[in-house]
């Protein structure tokens, strides 16, 4: 079974879906950690020359999630922390836009949740990688939230970076994101709004827990 949480940049989706996924003893796939690992495979394939394609084809790209984090490898090597520096947030969107590399990463994700039951966070993933899934979630909230809640997030390990940078970063990547025309950033017909701007965030984690343990049990009762 596949739960989908799709929204824009810092509207807490990752950070929900983790916990819920914590809750529930379930699974958690971090759609957006994958392309910011495709992100840095850009940033080296640039710094040596190389055709930016093939070096993805030939990189490993791996996950697993434990105790309440993802970890993302790039050919054996954990970089969890490298993918959420400025440089690959500036250069993700770009990327993401290429319908090589989603194609790349779809079939990355669909081989990945066949086998269990997960929740997924991404922008397009209710719309165009899982449009079966069993239930979704669309989460919004507004712009000085979401840019105050990444702001929170990355401060400790990027001293550098500034509450201002951290906002235009995600209003270009809104833009960016809702425009692409390869499927882009949007609410399934049948995705549940949740919006999370006055929400604390134990009550999203309480309200999208409860909603997905209904569905489970009437999964086990069909
Ligand atoms: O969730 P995030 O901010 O870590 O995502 C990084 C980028 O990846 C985001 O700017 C858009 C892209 N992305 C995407 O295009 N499709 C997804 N399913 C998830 C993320």
């Amino acid at each position: 079974m596949i739960v989908v949480i799709d929204g824009p940049a810092g509207s807490g989706k990752s950070s929900t879906a983790k916990a819920v996924a914590a809750n529930l003893q379930i699974q958690f796939l971090d759609s957006g950690a994958l392309y910011r690992v495709a992100t840095l495979v850009y940033l080296n394939s640039r710094k040596n020359n190389r055709s930016f394609f093939e070096q993805l084809e030939e990189s490993e790209i791996s996950f697993y999630f434990k105790k309440e984090k993802f970890h993302a490898l790039l050919n054996g090597q954990d970089v969890t922390e490298d993918i959420r520096s400025m440089n690959v947030s500036d250069n993700v969107s770009e990327v993401a836009s290429d319908p090589k590399v989603r194609a790349y990463i779809n079939n990355l994700m669909r081989e990945a949740v066949k086998h269990d039951v997960y929740i997924a966070d991404g922008r397009d993933l209710g719309t165009a990688v899982f449009p079966n899934a069993e239930l979704k979630f669309y989460m919004v909230a507004d712009l000085e939230t979401r840019a105050e809640r990444r702001y929170n997030e990355i401060k400790e390990s990027d001293t550098e970076v500034t509450l201002e940078e951290i906002k235009q970063n995600i209003a270009q990547r809104d833009d960016k994101d809702s425009n692409r025309s390869s499927d882009p950033l949007k609410k399934a017909d049948d995705a549940i709004e949740v919006n999370t701007s006055d929400m604390t965030f134990e009550d999203q984690v309480a309200f999208i827990s409860n909603v997905i343990k209904d569905e489970l049990s009437k999964q086990t009762n069909k």
